[in-house]
């Protein structure tokens, strides 16, 4: 039996006589139908805009949980809204496509919200911490995962991805489950490169800001241990570039509400799902 034994039978046009076709089409059947698809497409509209602003309430909420941990960590919360910008720079000088550095931009901010569950305690030691300490500040990236969970929304897979593996490393020492080159997802190795080299370049309670010229040396010293060589000679390649971006996202002073509308002026694309090898978080 095929699919076309189920079809309906064909349907037959309805004569009305004139009195029913003016009761049931007032104005007259064109203009009842316009009427109709005018409704149609309203409802539409509507539709669409109360799922932008759900998805937007959506990222919002997740963005502002990444500050608070970010402020838990004693941050400014700039150092998260300026990887976002530059994960997608180094993404499309890579020569990614534009629907996965824009991805990138709205993602990476949320690379650290994992640091939400770890105790003040360790989070803010001003000391070294001792191997145990170690071991449980080094939890925020399966916690991170966690909080961001096994979505179907794109955005918020990448997401997942990011805060759960952007502290592997190239040569597979890294953590929390010690996978090696592309094994790790693209994002998390173009993160990782990023999340250093401006974390190193701001002062931080603990330490000054180091100079540009060292950052450098010190990207350099990872590339092919640490970080992928793609992205690490991607980053030494245009450093410069991406100095000049992140210095004006300094002088810009950057705000979360700009970052929310700015990204949501781009809807994303089908071309945003991309096919994936993804850790399974539960
Ligand atoms: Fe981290
Ligand atoms: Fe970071």
């Amino acid at each position: 039996m095929s699919a076309m034994d189920f079809s309906l039978p064909p349907a037959r046009p309805v004569a009305l006589d004139d009195d029913v076709e003016a009761a049931v089409f007032p104005g007259g059947p064109s203009a009842q139908m316009e009427r109709m698809l005018h409704d149609l497409a309203r409802m539409y509209q509507e539709r669409n805009d109360a799922l932008a602003d759900a998805s937007r309430a959506h990222y919002e909420a997740v963005l502002r949980l990444s500050l608070a941990a970010e402020f838990k960590d004693d941050d400014t919360g700039e150092h998260v809204l300026r990887i976002g910008f530059l994960a997608e720079r180094v993404a499309s000088l890579m020569g990614e496509r534009p629907g996965f550095a824009q991805l990138l931009r709205k993602a990476a901010p949320m690379h650290d919200i994992g640091k939400i569950g770890i105790p003040d305690s360790v989070l803010k030691k001003p000391g070294p911490l001792t191997p145990e300490e170690r071991q449980v500040m080094n939890r925020h990236a399966e916690i991170g995962a966690r909080i961001l969970g096994n979505s179907r929304v794109p955005l918020f897979r990448m997401a997942a991805d990011i805060a759960g593996h952007h502290h592997e490393r190239y040569d597979g020492r890294g953590y929390p489950h010690g996978l090696a080159g592309e094994e790790i997802p693209l994002s998390a190795r173009i993160v990782s490169v990023v999340d250093f080299l401006d974390a190193l370049l701001m002062d931080r309670v603990y330490r000054a800001a180091m100079p540009v010229p060292q950052v450098q040396a010190m990207i350099e010293a990872e590339v092919g241990r640490a970080f992928d060589p793609r992205v690490g000679r991607t980053v030494l390649v245009h450093f410069d570039e991406l100095l000049a971006l992140r210095q004006r996202l300094i002088l810009e002073g950057l705000t979360v509400a700009q970052l929310i509308d700015h990204v949501h002026r781009e809807p994303l694309s089908r071309e945003d799902l991309w096919p994936a090898r993804r850790t399974q978080w539960n």
